[in-house]
Formats: C-alpha cells, structure tokens, sequence
C-alpha cells in the first residue's frame, strides 16, 4: 500500500535516524534539509530499504520552504500520510546573552517551520487521516537560564501542538509531539562540548559526568526517538492524539 512521508532534520540525527526507520513502513519519503551530500547519504539508506526518497533541499526558516516541500511531495507521491517535523537547531546560549536575532532565528525554523509544514500539508493529511509528529524536547518542562530558548521553545511547540490535535479531532488528524532527552547526536556533543568547558573537562569526561548528573543510565541512540516516531505513525497508536511522547531514558524525574 503506498504511504508516504514528509520527515525534516533527515539529514543528520534523529531525522536520518527516522528516515531509516519509516523506510520500512513507508512506500515513498520525502526527505528535507539543507545539505544536499548528507541528504544523499540518507536516501540512499531509503532506498536500500526499499522506499522511494524524495530530496528536498531548503532552509525551513524561509517562510515559503513549508509550501514548497509540501507542493513537491503532491506531485512526486500524489498523498501526504505523515509528517515528521524533527529539524531544530535552536541557539543555546543563557536567557541574558541571547539576542533578539537568536531567539527570532529559533522560533522560525523548530516553531515556526512545524506550524506552517502541518498547515501546509493539512487538506492532504485530512485526505488520509493522517498523523503529525512534531519534534519539541524534555526542556519543555525544565527550563534552564543556561539555554533558555531551547526549553521556552520547546514548550510553545507543545500548546502549538495540542491546538492542531483539537482541529485534528473534526478533521481526522492525529497530532503529537516527541521530547526527546538527552540523545546522542552532533547537536547533543555540541551541548557537553559547551559543559566540557564549562566545568574545564576533557569531552569524554563531560559525557560521563553529565549523563551521572542527569540521572540516566546511557544517552539515548536516535534510533530510540525513531522507533517512538514509528509507532505514533503506526495503525495501533490512531487513538493516541494531543499527548507529549517523552522518550528520555528516565531523565525527567517529575511525574
Ligand atoms: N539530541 C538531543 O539530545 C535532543 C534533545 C531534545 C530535543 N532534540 C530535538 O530533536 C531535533 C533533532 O535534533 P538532533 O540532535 O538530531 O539535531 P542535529 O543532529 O543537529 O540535526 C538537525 C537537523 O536539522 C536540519 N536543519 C538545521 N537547520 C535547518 C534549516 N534551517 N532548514 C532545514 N533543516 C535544518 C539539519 O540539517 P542541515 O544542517 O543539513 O540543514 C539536520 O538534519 C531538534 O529539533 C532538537 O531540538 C534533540
């Protein structure tokens, strides 16, 4: 049966890590990112898998990449059953040095390229009662001076979110978002790298002590965040919609 998926970040990360995973449940993915090679590397993990990849090079933070990615992916596959909405790269930085620049360059690519992908794709999602997954992050219920934007972003997502699954109840779209924890990907060692020299650690002693004070057990693999995003995609889950997935190895230590 043809599915097919919009999945952003699947360049690197989670969202490659995503890719290679809804290339087994999916026919055809549309993958997007702003680095052609790297893109390249995961369709070819796509298509090894036996889904069709679909390559779509933009810079989300410009206001017409969402339409566009949503445009190409009609006229390649002709439906729209899922989209995985994973790019961020929000500044990490303390709430007294970061500019306005930075936090309007955080909120337009991981708020505001989710909200306008999920309203772009919206009447195709409707088409097939399809399902939302958007990326936010345990900080959303911990927020940190230290990198303020990242959980104060991370916590619009989840209102942003939750206001699309009450459309989605009269429309028959399923909507969630995902919270990952602590995951080792580039943007995570650049996190320990910052708290390496914070605490003037070598990296390798920054990955233990931070994982010891964190309370977990081991960092979480991106694999661990695409198979969460499979099953929200998967036929079992359709009644679970407007809920925070978190997925972070017990580091959140609130109910
Ligand atoms: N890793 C963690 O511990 C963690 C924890 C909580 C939440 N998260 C969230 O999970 C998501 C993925 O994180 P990650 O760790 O996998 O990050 P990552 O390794 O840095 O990958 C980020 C992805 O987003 C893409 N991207 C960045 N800027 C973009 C832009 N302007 N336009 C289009 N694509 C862009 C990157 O590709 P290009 O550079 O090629 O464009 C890359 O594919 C992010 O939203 C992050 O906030 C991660």
């Amino acid at each position: 049966m043809e599915r097919v998926a919009i999945i952003t970040g699947a360049s690197r990360g989670i969202g490659r890590a995503t890719a290679a995973r809804l290339a087994r449940d999916f026919s055809a993915l549309a993958l997007v990112a702003r680095t052609r090679e790297t893109l390249e590397d995961t369709a070819e993990t796509v298509r090894a898998a036996g889904a069709k990849p679909l390559l779509l090079v933009h810079d989300l933070r410009q206001p017409d990449a969402a339409g566009a990615v949503v445009a190409a992916t009609l006229e390649h596959f002709g439906r729209i059953d899922a989209v995985a909405c994973i790019a961020g790269a929000v500044p990490q930085a303390d709430m007294f040095v970061l500019t306005d620049e930075q936090w309007e360059d955080g909120f337009a690519l991981k708020f505001h390229s989710a909200r306008r992908l999920t309203l772009s794709a919206w009447d195709a999602l409707k088409a097939t009662h399809g399902s939302v997954a958007i990326t936010s992050g345990t900080s959303a219920y911990t927020p940190k001076a230290s990198v303020a934007a990242v959980g104060t972003i991370n916590a619009a997502i989840l209102a942003l979110a939750k206001a699309f699954a009450d459309r989605g109840i009269e429309d028959g779209v399923q909507v969630n978002t995902i919270l990952p924890g602590s995951v080792m990907t580039d943007r995570r060692l650049t996190m320990l790298q910052f708290y390496a020299d914070k605490h003037s650690l070598s990296l390798d002693a920054a990955i233990d002590r931070f994982a010891a004070e964190v309370g977990i057990a081991r960092y979480g693999q991106p694999e661990d965040i695409a198979n969460a995003i499979a099953f929200l995609f998967s036929a079992e889950s359709h009644w679970i919609t407007g809920t925070a997935l978190r997925v972070d190895g017990g580091e959140t230590k609130v109910l």
